[in-house]
């Protein structure tokens, strides 16, 4: 597979945005934080191109930012990783016609060693659960070797459709459900390893 990981850019914005309306949150709220996190240099966006078309993004951003966080939750991840540099992931999708193939486990690689080149210490990983129990991240993010698991906390998208975000699978009434994990920066990372 001719399949290249670069970094993403503002010029990337309207792939990224459809690529998440597709997999992820579709909504009014898409756009404009794509274009904040892609205009900070403190966030890492990573896109996969196959024979030039744009096929998945995998993006972190600087600090600890998971919208719909209880404030429980918040304040515990907070204390874990008092003085520490923390990374959280914001968004994995492969666009359907490419899944299967190794692209978002090629892009977590890359990702760690970025991860690890920025001086990161701690990733925070929250992996979607869908109504029907399917968590296809979790093995996508084998690569962190677990970490800390904080929690599995039901219902965890309901606000943010007044963001303007809805979930493909329920809509403005989301109850998918998502686990958390605070996890050290593994020691690979290669894209090419
Ligand atoms: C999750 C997603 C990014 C995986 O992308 P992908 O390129 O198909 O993943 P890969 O081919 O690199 O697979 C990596 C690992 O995850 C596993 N995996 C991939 N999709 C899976 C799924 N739907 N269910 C369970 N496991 C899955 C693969 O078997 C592989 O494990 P292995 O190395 O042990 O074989 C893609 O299915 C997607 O965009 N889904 C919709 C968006 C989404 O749910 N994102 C996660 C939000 S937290």
């Amino acid at each position: 597979m001719n399949a290249d990981i670069s970094h993403a850019t503002l010029a990337d914005l309207d792939d990224l945005v459809a690529l998440n309306e597709e997999a992820l949150f579709y909504g009014k709220g898409v756009r404009p934080h794509f274009e904040r996190v892609l205009a900070s240099p403190d966030n890492i966006a990573l896109k996969c191109t196959v024979g030039g078309m744009f096929a998945g993004a995998l993006v972190y951003v600087k600090g600890i930012a998971l919208p719909g966080c209880p404030p429980e939750l918040a304040a515990r991840i907070g204390r874990l990783s008092e003085g520490r540099t923390v990374y959280t992931g914001d968004t994995v999708a492969v666009k359907r016609e490419y899944r299967r193939l190794g692209l978002a486990g090629r892009l977590c690689a890359a990702m760690i060693a970025e991860l690890r080149r920025r001086g990161a210490e701690l990733a925070l990983n929250e992996f979607w659960i869908y109504p029907d129990g399917s968590a296809p991240a979790r093995k996508v993010f084998a690569a962190f070797d677990g970490g800390i698991r904080l929690g599995r906390y039901e219902n965890f998208y309901r606000d943010l459709h007044a963001m303007g975000f809805h979930c493909p699978v329920c809509g403005e009434a989301c109850v998918c459900a998502a686990e958390i994990y605070l996890a050290e920066i593994p020691e690979v990372g290669d894209e090419n390893d």
